[in-house]
């Protein structure tokens, strides 16, 4: 193992482990110039960190006996060889069923204002707790048949009265799962050297990608970085037009409606992993129709190593995710007004990729995030479902495709405002 090493960036945090399981079995000291004041800003205050705490709550992570037939915990489906992830479409849980979403990266999620794509968990103990009863997931029944559970296994049995100087019980179970989870943290990857002022630290690809992701392709309004959001995310919520092909958002909301019940977690939970209405996003949470197909703005630390992308992942390589935007996404009534075509050419393109896919990996993933890419470079070669040049460039109409600085004075009047001239 690395000696610890901090890294001072816009106060992010550097673990720098080589050796990540050892990296994880303690808690991360936090080096030098690093956060600790935001660390501390996320962490519950009747939940601190400690060593013992994070060890129990690194074993509950990933032991298959929190599931229904012994053979999935968290790790299964955020597995730290795989950036904390499962890289499957979507996940797969107990009895081999799958569900509906793409399974996110624990990496860095202590920062996240809320937990799950649709935000329906409130921090990372709330969230802990409910995997390990979703019947596609870990399939256990009730809180009380994992607490039985475990008081059969005497090492718990000893380690949770250790830690929290009581019985075992499942809101303690969660504060430990979350504990571990707040030492995994992702960190020191090049952008992080390059805003602390090294400009070597981005490929002149790299750089030009930047300017890119900060200017012509808009990707800050939703993806934006300063020293408190370090992840490039904005923790809200927005319709990007994932998964509105052949969808009647309505109708669906409609039905919905009918369903849902409003503040019921688990419920909520079920719907969300496991029916039709998996695509309505926040609206599940909060009813509100501005939320329909609305998810939230994933964060971009250590991207390369979490395809495939989107809530339900059906966007295989990140060349797939430039073409999305590029094209102004899918048309539907609810999609976000900070999407629209881009107009990027197939250079900058490419360049956007290579600051995504390289700019923001951690040091210690560096390996597999080079991998990866090349891995995904190979397949977008051949195939790119998503590229359509002609929307892009405004040729085509129909699909919100404004000119990029719209000069409204020459414009027909009958034109502005969404009505398209049939060409
Ligand atoms: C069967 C696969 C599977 C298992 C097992 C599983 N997860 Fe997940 N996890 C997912 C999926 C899929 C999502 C996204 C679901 C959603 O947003 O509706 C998710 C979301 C999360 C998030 C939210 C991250 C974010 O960006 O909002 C965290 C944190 C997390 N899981 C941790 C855990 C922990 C801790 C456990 C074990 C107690 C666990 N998961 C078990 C698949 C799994
Ligand atoms: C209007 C807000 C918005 C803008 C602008 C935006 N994004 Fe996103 N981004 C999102 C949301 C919301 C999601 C999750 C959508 C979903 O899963 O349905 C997302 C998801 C992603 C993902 C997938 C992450 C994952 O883990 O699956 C990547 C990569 C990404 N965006 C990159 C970009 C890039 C590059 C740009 C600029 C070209 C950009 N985004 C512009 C809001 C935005």
């Amino acid at each position: 193992m690395q000696a610890n090493k901090g890294w001072v960036a816009f106060g992010y945090a550097a673990i720098g482990c080589a050796a990540l399981g050892a990296a994880l079995a303690v808690a991360a000291p936090i080096g030098p110039g690093a956060p600790e004041d935001l660390v501390e800003l996320v962490t519950p205050k009747d939940n601190p960190t400690t060593d013992a705490k994070v060890a129990l709550g690194k074993k509950l992570y990933e032991d298959t006996r929190l599931s229904s037939d012994n053979t999935v915990a968290c790790k299964t489906c955020h597995d730290p060889d795989k950036g904390f992830t499962d890289r499957l479409p979507t996940s797969k849980g107990v009895g081999g069923q799958t569900g509906k979403r793409n399974a996110p990266t624990v990496l860095s999620a202590l920062f996240l204002d809320t937990q799950f794509l649709d935000g329906r968990a409130p921090n990372l103990e709330a969230q802990a707790k409910l995997p390990i009863l979703n019947p596609i997931e870990m399939g256990m029944k009730s809180p009380e048949e994992v607490v039985a559970k475990l008081k059969g296994i005497p090492e718990y049995v000893d380690a949770f009265q250790k830690v929290f100087g009581r019985e075992i019980n499942y809101d303690d179970l969660g504060r430990a799962i979350a504990a571990f989870e707040r030492t995994v943290l992702s960190s020191d990857a090049p952008i992080d050297r390059f805003l602390a002022g090294d400009d070597k630290a981005l490929t002149p690809a790299q750089r030009r990608g930047w300017s890119l992701f900060n200017g012509k392709a808009r990707c800050n309004t939703c993806h934006g970085f300063n020293a408190s959001y370090p992840l490039f995310s904005d923790n809200k919520f927005h319709n990007i037009g994932i998964a509105a092909r052949n969808k009647n958002f309505s109708d669906m909301a409609l039905r919905a409606e009918k369903i849902v019940r409003a503040g019921d977690l688990d419920q909520i939970d079920e719907l969300a992993l496991n029916s039709e209405f998996s695509d309505l996003g926040r609206f599940l949470v909060t009813q509100n129709k501005a939320q329909i197909g609305a998810f939230k703005t994933n964060h971009l630390r250590d991207i390369a190593l979490t395809s495939p992308y989107m809530h339900n992942g059906e966007l295989k390589t990140l060349w797939d995710v430039v073409d999305h935007y590029n094209k102004g996404g899918i048309p539907n009534p609810f999609l976000d007004g900070g999407i629209q075509r881009l107009g990027l050419s197939e250079d900058q393109i490419s360049d956007l990729v290579e600051l995504l896919g390289g700019a923001f990996t951690s040091s210690r993933f560096a390996a597999d995030g080079k991998a990866e890419l090349e891995r995904q470079r190979k397949l977008a070669a051949s195939n790119r479902p998503e590229r359509d040049t002609d929307a892009a460039m405004g040729k085509t109409m129909g699909r919100g495709d404004a000119p990029l600085d719209p000069d409204l004075s020459q414009k027909d009047p009958a034109f502005i405002g969404g009505r398209a001239p049939k060409y």
